[in-house]
């Protein structure tokens, strides 16, 4: 009998986006941009519309081994469009806001945080309220040290909302977490280095350079597991012991069983073996 299953699209071409999120290939790396410069990149209901069909395509498109998620100019994002997110929807049906709002979460941590590929925030300027939320989603975030961040909504009469204040929770600790949502006072990527908000702050002109050698070394690590070892994280972190060490026994078996590169085994094989490779002294080739 004839398959009648529709293939799955890989490789899809062009890649969605064009207006409000701009794609560029690099041997592996995906520069995805949040496009709005003359707006300091805010986000409104459109970019998330076109960020979840670029987000969707680039999920199944070979060219992308890792994403870098930042912004045009010199902004990353200013956070929530205030005009077109905030005044525009308050005209809207409950309904028709909930759909924007859905939107919105989809990208900025829905798919981001259970993205099947690495993550990595460039952070180049400007970052405030809403736009923690993707920041944070990221697996992995680089700033500029001359980045300006901030938890601003107190200053506008709003609590940070959507999730940014669950997502800052979940990076950051509590001390620090309050100080800034209840002052609003701006802080620089050095100190968002600090805080642990982000991984590592670089000067401006070493942004880019420092997040490609860490696009890179993420390309390098077999794909498949590095999925399954941040999807691991995830779930297990508000696991109780014995349920995460079920969970994450069974997830290690799943890892091994599924693995296209037998990485499981070839590492094995090159420790006990053939002695070419000791964990302690260097990285595992997946080529070898
Ligand atoms: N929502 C909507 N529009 C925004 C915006 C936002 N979050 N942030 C900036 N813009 C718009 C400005 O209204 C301005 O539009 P206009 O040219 O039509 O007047 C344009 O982007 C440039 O902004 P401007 O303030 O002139 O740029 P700047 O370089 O002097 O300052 C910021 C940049 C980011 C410091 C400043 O724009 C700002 O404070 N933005 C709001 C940040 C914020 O609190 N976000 C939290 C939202 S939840």
């Amino acid at each position: 009998m004839a398959d009648t299953n529709t293939p799955i699209p890989r490789n899809t071409k062009p890649v969605p986006g064009g207006t409000f999120v701009l794609v560029e290939f690099d041997d592996g790396i995906a520069w995805v941009s949040m496009n709005r410069p003359e707006k300091r990149n805010a986000i409104s209901p459109a970019l998330a519309f076109e960020m979840i069909e670029v987000l969707d395509a680039l999920e199944i498109d070979d060219r992308c081994g890792v994403i870098v998620l930042t912004g045009s100019g010199e902004s990353w994002s200013a956070g929530m469009d205030l005009k077109e997110y905030f005044r525009a929807t308050d005209k809207l049906s409950y309904d028709e806001r909930m759909r924007v709002y859905r939107a919105n979460g989809t990208w900025q941590w829905k798919m981001l945080r259970n993205y099947a590929k690495p993550t990595i925030a460039m952070v180049n300027g400007w970052c405030f309220g809403g736009a923690f939320t993707p920041m944070i989603a990221c697996d992995l975030a680089i700033a500029a040290d001359e980045a300006t961040f901030g938890l601003s909504e107190i200053n506008w009469g709003i609590i940070p909302a959507g999730v940014v204040t669950k997502a800052v929770a979940d990076v950051i600790r509590q001390r620090d977490a309050l100080y800034y949502i209840m002052t609003g006072e701006p802080f620089d990527g050095k100190r968002a280095a600090e805080i642990g908000l982000v991984n590592q702050s670089v000067p401006a002109a070493q942004l880019r350079e420092r997040t490609a050698v860490l696009a890179r070394q993420l390309l390098s690590k077999n794909p498949f597991v590095l999925r399954q070892a941040k999807l691991a994280y995830h779930v297990s972190r508000d696991m109780p012991w014995e349920q995460a060490a079920e969970y994450l026994t069974a997830k290690a078996d799943q890892t091994r069983a599924l693995d296209p590169e037998k990485g499981q085994d070839k590492g094995m094989a090159q420790f006990i073996d053939e002695k070419s490779y000791r964990p302690g002294l260097g990285e595992y080739s997946r080529n070898k």
